[in-house]
């Protein structure tokens, strides 16, 4: 470490930061002027939610962990909040970095802007246009706390200038989420999670499903459930369940008959799952962009996505939460032992891949780095 090095804090918080941060941290630490510290909130605390992404990408211990744990989301933002400031007034940051969208993200963000502290936002810029979505609320708010704003895709830049950000705070960097998918690629395929389930290349889907909007209304998530479990008749369905969505299908009552349930997965065993299904089902934002660099075809249970490169240059498509209109889509994929193969749907999937998103290179967080750099000195 040389004199006068500065002082960055990188905040990581929920499950979706962790892949993000992984090459952020590993970028920061070649950097011989830069001391790099990197602050679990606790927002997320299940090993399955969260130890095992820093094992298996590598992830320093964290610094600090501030272990906030679940609530309200006022409670949640609030606790972090409080235990960010002291982290803040004690190690005197010259920029804070946070990714994504979660509470975790705003909370950092303004603790940080209040204290005068540069705050630097990955992934910014992207937006659903759907205010009942707390992460489009947590987006936009710490977009606009933010003095540095580094997007993923062209469209973010285009939302952002629309809104009246600076455009010399604005870069486009690429996604630092699919820095880690490039790097882990090789990795996950040693992965033994087909075996262990029974699972055949291309012979099932895998569905993932946590989002309020439809998990938090039993009857709309019984609804939802029977029509999905419906489609796993005829195409086997793994569902690794998030707690919180575990939880609703128990207090609603909902047994599942075909849809076969296992726990949160680790980063490699999920990565292989997914890029060997013949179809994802998710209401989740980063498996549409996984999805669009593998090339499997993704069916979205939402009618609006803040990632709209996802279905201009990839494999996803919105297939909103009308139950008529899932079957429709889930008919498309109705899998015949033995004959279909991962990848045939001439729609969908392999065969239709076009160019990757602008940028989605594995590089991201070198560019970030590099930025940030040039920026603060
Ligand atoms: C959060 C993010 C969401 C992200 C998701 C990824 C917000 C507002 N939402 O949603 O954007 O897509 O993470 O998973 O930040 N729980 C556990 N163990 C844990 C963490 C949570 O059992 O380690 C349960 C608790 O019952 C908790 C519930 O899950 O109340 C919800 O957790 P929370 O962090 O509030 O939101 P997520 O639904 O995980």
């Amino acid at each position: 470490m040389v004199k006068n090095a500065l002082t960055y804090i990188i905040v990581a918080g929920a499950r979706p930061n962790f892949m993000k941060v992984a090459p952020l941290v590993r970028e920061l630490k070649k950097q011989k002027n830069i001391r790099t510290i990197l602050v679990h909130t606790g927002q997320h605390y299940d090993p399955n939610l969260s130890d095992v992404f820093f094992k298996e990408l590598d992830i320093p211990t964290p610094d600090e962990n501030l272990e906030v744990g679940s609530g309200s989301h006022a409670t949640q933002t609030g606790a972090i909040m409080i235990k960010f400031q002291d982290v803040i007034e004690r190690y005197h940051p010259n920029l804070v970095i946070v990714a994504g969208d979660v509470n975790s993200t705003i909370a950092c963000a303004l603790t940080a802007a209040k204290l005068g502290v540069k705050v630097a936002h990955v992934e910014a810029g992207l937006r659903s246009g759907d205010w009942s979505m707390p992460e489009e609320i947590n987006r936009v708010l710490t977009d606009r706390l933010s003095d540095y704003l580094f997007c993923t895709e062209e469209s973010a830049m285009k939302n952002l200038r629309a809104e009246g950000i600076d455009a010399k705070k604005i870069f486009f960097v690429g996604n630092v989420m699919i820095d880690t998918l490039l790097r882990e690629r090789a990795n996950a395929e040693h992965s033994a999670i087909l075996k262990t389930l029974g699972l055949q290349q291309g012979g099932y889907s895998v569905l993932t499903l946590h989002r309020a909007s439809n998990v938090d209304q039993p009857d709309a998530l019984k609804k939802l459930m029977e029509t999905l479990d419906g489609a796993a008749r005829t195409l086997p369905m793994i569902f690794p369940v998030h707690p919180r969505t575990r939880a609703a299908l128990a207090s609603a009552g909902i047994v599942l008959r075909h849809i076969q349930i296992v726990d949160p997965l680790g980063y490699r065993d999920f990565m292989k799952l997914i890029s060997n299904a013949r179809c994802v089902i998710t209401d989740s934002g980063g498996i549409q962009e996984e999805t669009t660099i593998l090339g499997v075809p993704c069916l979205t249970l939402r009618n609006n996505t803040e990632r709209p490169v996802t279905i201009t240059h990839g494999t996803n498509r919105l297939v909103g939460t009308q139950l008529s209109a899932i079957k429709k889509a889930l008919g498309e994929f109705t899998y015949t032992a033995g004959k279909e193969q991962h990848g045939k749907n001439k729609k969908w999937g392999k065969g239709s891949k076009k160019t990757h998103p602008r940028l989605w290179d594995g590089k991201a967080s070198e560019r970030i780095v590099r930025i940030l750099g040039s920026r603060l000195g």
